[in-house]
Order: C-alpha cells, then sequence, then structure tokens
C-alpha cells in the first residue's frame, strides 16, 4: 500500500538514479556499457522470461545498476527476498538498496561471483539468472567462462537471461552447449535491443515456451 508520501519518494529515487547512471557512464564507459539505463518495455520483456516456477527459487540479477530491471522482475512478481542483485559499483549498490530495502544487493564482480552469492544458492533452487553486464567490452574467452560458469548453475532448462544491443548472440550457442532464443527487437529502448535465453538439457529444445521468442539453430 503507498500512501502519502511515497510516490514523491520513489521519484526523488529515480532522479538520483538517473543522475548515478550519468555519473557512472563519465567515470567508467565500459563497465557501464550503456549511454542511459534500459527502457521499462526492455525490463519487461526481461522479465517475462524468468520462468514461473520454482517460484520460491533464486533469481540472480547481474549488472542491476541504477534498478530498471530490478523494478520490471518486482511488478512481475518476483519476491524481493527471492531477488539477489549484483552489482560492482558502490554507488549503485546504495541507491539499490535505498531504492529496494528487501531485495538482497551484493556488490562484487559478476565475472568471479562473491561467495555470499554461493551461499544463497547452497539453500535455494536458482530460478534463473537475469544479466544486463556489457559482455560485449570483454573478450569472448572471458564471455564464455561467464556464461558457461552461470549455466553450470542453472538446473535443466532454467534461463541465463541476457539484453544485446549487437546483431549476434554475444555468446554463441555451441561455445556454452546451450539452446539460444531471441525475443523480436525491442524498439522503445535507447538504441533499440533484444533479449536473448541459454538454456542448457531442456527436455525438447524451443525458444522456452516464450511467445515471440524465436530459437536460433546452433
Ligand atoms: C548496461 S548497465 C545496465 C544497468 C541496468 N540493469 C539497466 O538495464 O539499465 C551495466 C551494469 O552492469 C554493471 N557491471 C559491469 N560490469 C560488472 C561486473 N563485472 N560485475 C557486476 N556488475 C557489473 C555496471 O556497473 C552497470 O550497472
Amino acid at each position: 500500500m503507498g500512501g502519502p508520501g511515497v510516490d514523491g519518494r520513489e521519484h526523488r529515487l529515480r532522479t538520483q538514479a538517473d543522475a548515478a547512471f550519468i555519473r557512472g557512464w563519465l567515470r567508467n564507459p565500459l563497465k557501464i556499457g550503456a549511454v542511459s539505463p534500459s527502457s521499462r518495455a526492455l525490463a519487461r520483456r526481461m522479465a517475462e522470461a524468468v520462468p514461473a516456477e520454482p517460484s520460491d527459487g533464486i533469481v540472480v540479477e547481474l549488472g542491476p545498476g541504477t534498478g530498471v530491471v530490478t523494478a520490471g522482475l518486482l511488478e512481475a512478481g518476483i519476491a524481493p527476498e527471492n531477488l539477489v542483485c549484483l552489482e560492482y559499483q558502490p554507488e549503485f549498490c546504495t541507491l539499490l538498496r535505498a531504492r529496494f530495502p528487501r531485495v538482497h544487493v551484493l556488490q562484487g564482480d559478476a565475472y568471479e561471483p562473491p561467495p555470499a552469492l554461493a551461499g544463497f544458492l547452497r539453500e535455494r533452487r536458482l530460478r534463473a539468472v537475469v544479466s544486463s553486464l556489457p559482455l560485449m567490452t570483454k573478450p569472448e574467452p572471458e564471455r564464455v567462462r561467464a556464461v558457461a560458469g552461470y549455466l553450470d548453475l542453472l538446473p535443466p532448462g532454467a534461463p541465463f537471461i541476457q539484453f544485446s544491443y549487437a546483431l549476434s548472440a554475444p555468446v554463441r550457442a555451441t561455445l556454452v552447449d546451450a539452446d539460444v532464443a531471441v525475443s523480436p527487437w525491442i524498439k522503445r529502448n535507447l538504441p533499440p535491443a533484444r533479449v536473448i535465453t541459454y538454456r542448457r538439457n531442456e527436455a525438447s529444445p524451443s525458444a522456452g515456451g516464450l511467445p515471440a521468442f524465436v530459437a536460433v539453430p546452433r
């Protein structure tokens, strides 16, 4: 239930978030990898790709930045207690904790996941990994190692979800032994982007049942 002041607080935090994003980009453009935060349309598409089950499973968000995708995941019904955000920039972590006090926010490098992440996964199943990492700023072996590492943690058929502005998938399916599906271009984003899912060991490889996603032949 919102009360008076809640919308004002959220508006203030969003404005702070936009300013923090620009400061972060000025400081470290390669780490941020985008000139503006993702649109809500893109965030919704990312959230749609998270499977409904297990509903109490952990969703890990990599590179949440100022929280556009985080908000989309929460709006899609993922409980904040089940969401673990891993963000490199301390300033973004502070903002995320203020915006989403019940979400678990870990500061660290998604390419070298902190032990605290393993702690969550010891107790609970992993439902999906949702990544906004600017993968293309890394050499291919590092991208492959990161995506393969998260796929190793995911149960069969559960998705690693990534958005990308590139024409081809940031990691080739054969290099991570996964099935890949892509969404249509999301034009209400600057620049337009697509959502890409990677899954392993699906019973019948497909686009994971997602409407409008197209499976990419290996
Ligand atoms: C393209 S921005 C996306 C931000 C936000 N999710 C959005 O969609 O607007 C990339 C985010 O990934 C974070 N990031 C980059 N490299 C990272 C790493 N190695 N570990 C964790 N976060 C990282 C950046 O700090 C930034 O917040």
